[in-house]
């Protein structure tokens, strides 16, 4: 049985004092919620981090994670952030190969095995995305594309480093354009991906690995794609800026 995982990308947004609203608004509500099953990751931009590290819990209400990080451990390049600053912050989970910086910084596959790498090595969970464009999908490649992904971005992993990642799968026409997949599309990928790690990895390995869902996932829609077998959560953008509706998401996925 695997607990389901609802993470949050705010992307590029929110000021300081914004992103201390959200903060604040999140807690109240997930205090609320006196049996929550499912794991919250929130993954703010890098200065509003420590906003969300800074915090003693009785119960963890949820974990941080970054959106990016270097492919290098530390020296001479600047503007990078590092996985083991990172992890000096307490943060966990780091988003990797999101298809906005595989489109709008040229990440390449072996930049992003890189960045797994040092993630890995530093102890921490790679939400590692993978997903198809429209014309992939279209011209029936969507499988294809998703398997180079998964293969060239994680199976030069051993079994016990793959034990630390997870992945989403977000079809690049889902992302911010209201378009979700249907709970049979997001199944069929879901269950492509997971049969990828069994053949590789075994049946423990591919048992366990968390498979979340993300591309225009919201308060309405959560329940119907979370339900399916392989979808192990969700990695919200658009709806996690609210913290009711991103509150919704998560009881929902506690509920199944
Ligand atoms: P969206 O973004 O929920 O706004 O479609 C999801 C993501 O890019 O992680």
């Amino acid at each position: 049985m695997r607990n389901k995982i609802v993470a949050g990308n705010w992307k590029m947004n929110l000021s300081f004092n914004e992103a201390q609203e959200l903060v604040d608004e999140l807690l109240d509500r997930l205090e609320e919620q006196e049996d929550l099953k499912c794991e919250v990751i929130l993954c703010p931009p890098f200065p509003y981090l420590e906003l969300l590290t800074d915090f003693e819990f009785d119960v963890q209400l949820y974990n941080v994670g970054a959106q990016n990080c270097a492919a290098y451990e530390k020296g001479a390049y600047t503007g990078e952030v590092s996985p083991s600053m990172l992890k000096s912050l307490d943060v966990d989970y780091c988003i990797v190969g999101h298809s906005e910086r595989r489109k709008y910084f040229n990440e390449t596959d072996a930049m992003l095995a890189e960045k797994v790498n040092r993630l890995v090595e530093n102890e921490m969970s790679p939400i590692f995305c993978v997903g198809e464009l429209l014309e992939e999908r279209e011209s029936n490649r969507h499988l294809e594309v998703v398997r180079q992904q998964v293969e060239q971005g994680l199976f030069h992993l051993n079994a016990e480093a793959f034990g630390k990642v997870l992945i989403a799968y977000e079809p690049v026409w889902a992302i911010g354009t209201g378009k979700t997949a249907t709970p049979d599309q997001a199944q069929e990928m879901h269950a492509f991906i997971r049969d990828l790690v069994r053949k590789k990895y075994g049946d423990k390995v591919a048992d366990k690995i968390r498979i979340l869902y993300g591309g225009s996932c919201n308060a309405g829609n959560a329940t119907a794609v979370f339900s399916q077998p392989d979808v192990d959560g969700g990695l919200i953008g658009g709806a996690s800026l609210k913290a009711e509706d991103f509150v919704s998401i998560c009881i929902q996925a506690s509920q199944l």
